[in-house]
This record gives C-alpha cells, sequence and structure tokens, in this order.
C-alpha cells in the first residue's frame, strides 16, 4: 500500500500486524485478508468444516479452534454446534470481535453462545474442560517448534482418549531454528521433526491425504489408546471422499 504524499510505504499485512493497530485505519475486509487470501475465505472455511464433520463430528461435541482468527471455519462450526460447544483461542482480540459483528452475527452468537480465549501463550486448558476435536489450520504453518511443543503439551491434558487433534503444517527440508511466532510469512519444517514434537509430548499422529490447505499438509493427532483408529482415519476420509463422488 503506498500512502501518498509521504512516499512510506507499507505492506498492508505488516501493518495490520502492529499490536493495537487503531481500528478506524483498518481497511474494510482487513479481519478476512489477515488470516490469508481474502479470495479463498469461504473454501478454507469450507475445508476444516468438511474435514472434521467427515471424521466424526457431531452436534453435541466440543470443539476447541486454536487460532480461530476472524472465525473463518468459526461461523460453520458454531452455526454447527449446539449451544456453547465451540471454543476458540485468538489472542488477537479485534479479528473475534470483527469476525463474530460481520461472519456470525448478534442473534446467532446469543443462540450458540461460543466461548473465546485472548491467551497468547497456547494455555488449552483455560476452558476448564476436555475436547472432542481440536483444529489447528495454518498455526504450526507460523510458529515456532518452541511454541508447537506448548500447543501439544497443553492438548495433551485436553484430548481424552478419542479425542482428534487436526492440524496443518508447512512440510519442508529443514526445520525452522527461530524462536519466534513468524507472520504472514510461513515456517517449514520435516514431517519427522514435527512427529517427534507428537510424541515428545506423549501423543501420536498420522499424515492425512486431505487437501484443502492451500499446500499444507493436515496431520491426525491423538492420545497413545486411539493408535488402531488413528491407523484408519485416512482410509475413512478417502472413502467418504469416494462416496461423495
Ligand atoms: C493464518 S491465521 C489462521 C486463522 C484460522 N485458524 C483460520 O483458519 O482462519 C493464523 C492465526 O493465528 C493467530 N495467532 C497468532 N499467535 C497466536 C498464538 N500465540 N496462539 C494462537 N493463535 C495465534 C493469528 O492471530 C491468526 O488469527
Amino acid at each position: 500500500m503506498q500512502i501518498r504524499g509521504t512516499g512510506l510505504r507499507l505492506r498492508v499485512a505488516n501493518a495490520l500486524h502492529i499490536p493495537g493497530f487503531i481500528p478506524w485505519l483498518r481497511p474494510a475486509g482487513a479481519h478476512r485478508y489477515y488470516v490469508g487470501p481474502a479470495e479463498y475465505y469461504d473454501l478454507v472455511a469450507a475445508g476444516q468444516f468438511n474435514l472434521l464433520t467427515m471424521l466424526g463430528l457431531r452436534e453435541d461435541h466440543t470443539l476447541l479452534d486454536v487460532g480461530c482468527g476472524s472465525l473463518r471455519a468459526g461461523r460453520l462450526f458454531i452455526t454447527y454446534l449446539l449451544p456453547g460447544r465451540y471454543h476458540g483461542i485468538e489472542p488477537n482480540r479485534w479479528l473475534v470481535q470483527v469476525g463474530l459483528r460481520k461472519e456470525v452475527g448478534r442473534s446467532m452468537r446469543r443462540l450458540k453462545r461460543p466461548n473465546f480465549s485472548y491467551d497468547d501463550g497456547f494455555t488449552l486448558t483455560t476452558f476448564g474442560h476436555q475436547f472432542d476435536f481440536i483444529v489447528a489450520q495454518s498455526i504450526f504453518t507460523h510458529a515456532a517448534a518452541g511454541q508447537i511443543g506448548r500447543c501439544l503439551s497443553e492438548s495433551k491434558r485436553v484430548m481424552h482418549a478419542e479425542s482428534l487433534f487436526l492440524a496443518t503444517f508447512l512440510e519442508g527440508d529443514e526445520n525452522y531454528a527461530g524462536s519466534d511466532w513468524s507472520y504472514p510469512d510461513g515456517v517449514y519444517y520435516t514431517r519427522p521433526f514435527m512427529f517427534s514434537l507428537v510424541s515428545e509430548a506423549g501423543l501420536i499422529a498420522r499424515p492425512l491425504s486431505w487437501q484443502q490447505a492451500g499446500g499444507q499438509t493436515w496431520i491426525a493427532i491423538a492420545q497413545p489408546e486411539a493408535e488402531e483408529r488413528l491407523a484408519t482415519l485416512d482410509q475413512q476420509l478417502r472413502a467418504h471422499v469416494l462416496d461423495d463422488s
């Protein structure tokens, strides 16, 4: 974005990352393109919703959306789930607030009573109960290994024997060695390294062949006692896709 007369060049995305960014300076639609390409806002939401419902998400389940942003997928989950079952963690409070106002609406919010935490330290235990499903779309994609480790060890504490945690990451040949969140640029990890972080947290993981994440890899994470279920998960997904075609 060029600010006329000042010669000052700002990348819109970076400008939006300034903590406490002045609300009235935020361009219309900023809540959408802050979380990714605005033209795919609907599809990335649908990809998450379809994946979780194909893997068994039902309306009476509890869901935790880690880094829920402007409720891209949240608006679909909130509508689908019974009251009080949707939980979102998001340090950028403005994203949730604009998402609630522009994507969800007051009456749906009142009807479904979604829960939010604005914690920035991956404190998944903050809600004080366990979840049937956890989703983290494009979160490990920007997180340092230490943050991923923290998110996984917290998730271990809020997952029961049947819980499923679905997450995406950018698969590469090397591991991001930084210790900070990287945004909007993504960071890469090898698959063995990502899986080693999962097992360090006392959990197990399997890759999924679900493609809808803009070149990212989806993995399913579970408690060790769910090993058998995890092994057949991808098959279950493929069967659904074939049934629907
Ligand atoms: C690429 S966006 C994805 C948002 C959402 N998952 C979606 O699919 O629309 C990444 C999100 O992670 C959030 N985020 C940044 N730091 C975080 C942290 N420490 N814990 C949780 N979320 C964080 C950002 O504010 C942003 O909303």
